[in-house]
């Protein structure tokens, strides 16, 4: 099916999701690549040829695992699929998902995941001295990681100790040994804090890592919400029901119950192995090799013939990079206008900036200052807080997305020493490949390529014929131009 606005439901989980997006032509499948280099890099061949239009992949019959045991590269990663995800009409490109998402987040209302005795995710338990991850098939992706990744398109569930909500972070999770798996959470994200609030108080960080799940988990996972939402209940909002989710066995966390493999565990003030190095989105190995604390397994639960979900990341485009983009600029969109802020026209996170650090918000400037308080709110927002570093303001004749244009417009309406800004000690960490190793803040410029607000009624005209006039001539004249 190519038109799956006849949907009268939600997917059930990741397997329907994956079913709809087959017959939407959004699936190739790979079989026999190993997982040792030739998924990562497989991954970053097709995602590099077809770009926005790539096919998510799924690597079937892996050498030295059951063929049952898949690994899923780019679920989310087109306009198509995030559409699907996210349950919006078929769009015609990306700006249609990012209209859609500001859209219903003007009636957004969290909804609370619902729990259930039991799920799929109990069909295999693996307890203590049974658990080993190397059952399934972790992939090594880029030539200088470190270790084996199992959590890269990952859920990483912990309650606060605090304020008792459950957060969810996408966090990187690298194979130490059959029983621990180590995780890289940056200075300042939520799940840091959650463990470092459990370490003062000297105790272990329980834990629970979904490595395949429903993708509106994903998406909810690897993107900045802010403190206290759940992103359970934030991504039961968009999907009209709450996710079921049934208690795991040593610590009563709340798991999707259809999740393919979650690993649970805790983690132990000043226990720490060395993690990474590992490749980054930034498109370099740059947070390289470094003592962080890492999970002790106790249990592992999976489905039969499990699924591991996986990103890839690397010098955009990567095998989630798009995705990120149509996100990030739907929830900054969103939260400027939250933050009060009228006359937004556009917002696109570009792909070669990561989908973070060249973000282009379009507006219609209302009142001197206008397009100042656009720049400052985009960039320090919740969802374009982390590792920016440019933002251009542009006015509403622009279309965000065409860095033609937004070039241009940086040329012509911006005059450097009057119309950039500089603001420092932002938030980043060491993943920035720029700053030096041990800091983590970094600096933001705000490019205001906008007509400067109290020269718009001079500024010159724009040389270019205006529409009728082109449709006229180019009507007349179809002969010779359709030919071209
Ligand atoms: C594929 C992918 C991998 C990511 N890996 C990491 C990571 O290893 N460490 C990290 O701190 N953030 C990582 N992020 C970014 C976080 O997932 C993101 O900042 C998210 O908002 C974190 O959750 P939190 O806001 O609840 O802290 C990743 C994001 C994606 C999409």
């Amino acid at each position: 099916m190519t038109n799956w606005n006849d949907y009268d439901r939600p997917h059930h989980d990741l397997r329907e999701f994956l079913e709809r997006a087959e017959s939407a032509g959004e699936v190739l499948r790979i079989s026999g690549a190993d997982w040792n280099l030739e998924v990562g890099t497989l991954a970053e061949i097709v995602n590099a040829k077809r770009q926005s239009d790539a096919p998510a992949i799924l690597f079937e019959n892996i050498p030295g695992y059951p063929a049952g045991y898949c690994l899923l590269s780019g679920g989310t990663n087109s306009s198509k699929r995030l559409a699907l995800t996210l349950g919006f009409p078929v769009p015609k490109g990306p700006m249609d998902v990012v209209r859609a998402y500001r859209d219903r987040m003007l009636r957004h209302a969290p909804i609370p995941p619902r729990i259930v005795k039991t799920g799929p995710i109990f069909e295999n338990v693996d307890r203590d001295d049974e658990v080993d991850i190397y059952k399934f098939p972790i992939p090594f992706l880029h030539e200088q990681d470190g270790g084996r990744y199992i959590g890269t398109d990952d859920l990483v569930i912990m309650r606060d100790p605090e304020e008792d909500w459950i957060n969810i972070g996408t966090y990187r999770a690298m194979a130490h040994s059959k029983n621990r798996v180590g995780l890289w959470m940056s200075p300042g994200k939520q799940g840091r804090q959650i463990r470092e609030k459990y370490f003062k108080q000297g105790k272990p960080c329980p834990v629970l890592i979904s490595c395949g799940h429903d993708p509106m988990l994903f998406l909810a996972g690897g993107n900045e919400l802010r403190f206290g939402l759940s992103e359970y209940d934030y991504m039961g909002g968009h999907r009209g029901l709450p996710f079921d989710v049934v208690l795991s066995e040593v610590h009563g966390l709340p798991m999707p119950a259809s999740s393919e493999i979650v690993i649970e565990g805790e983690m132990y003030p000043n226990e720490t192995m060395a993690e990474g190095p590992f490749g980054e989105f930034t498109g370099y190995y740059a947070g390289g090799k470094s003592e962080q604390p890492f999970v002790r397994i106790q249990r592992v639960y999976y489905r039969n013939n499990p699924i591991l979900t996986m990103s890839t990341p690397l010098v955009p485009p990567s095998d989630f990079s798009f995705s990120k983009c149509v996100m990030k600029a739907g929830m900054i969109w969103d939260e400027v206008e939250r933050a009060g802020l009228g006359g937004v026209k556009g917002v696109w996170c570009h792909e070669a900036g990561g989908a973070r650090m060249f973000n282009v918000i379009s507006i219609k400037q209302a009142y001197a200052g206008h397009a100042k308080q656009a720049g400052m709110l985009a960039a320090s927002c919740q969802s374009g807080a982390y590792l920016g570093r440019f933002v251009v303001v542009v006015d509403d004749d622009i279309d965000p997305t065409d860095l033609f244009q937004v070039v241009w417009a940086m040329c012509t309406r911006c005059d450097p020493v009057e119309d950039i800004d500089i603001v420092r000690k932002t938030w980043s960490g060491p993943l920035d490949p720029r700053i030096p190793r041990g800091t983590s803040t970094n600096s933001r410029a705000l490019i205001f390529a906008c007509r400067p607000f109290e020269m718009i009624k001079d500024f010159p005209p724009v040389a270019r014929a205006t529409p009728e006039l082109r449709e006229r001539i180019a009507a007349k004249f179809a002969d010779i131009l359709d030919k071209l």
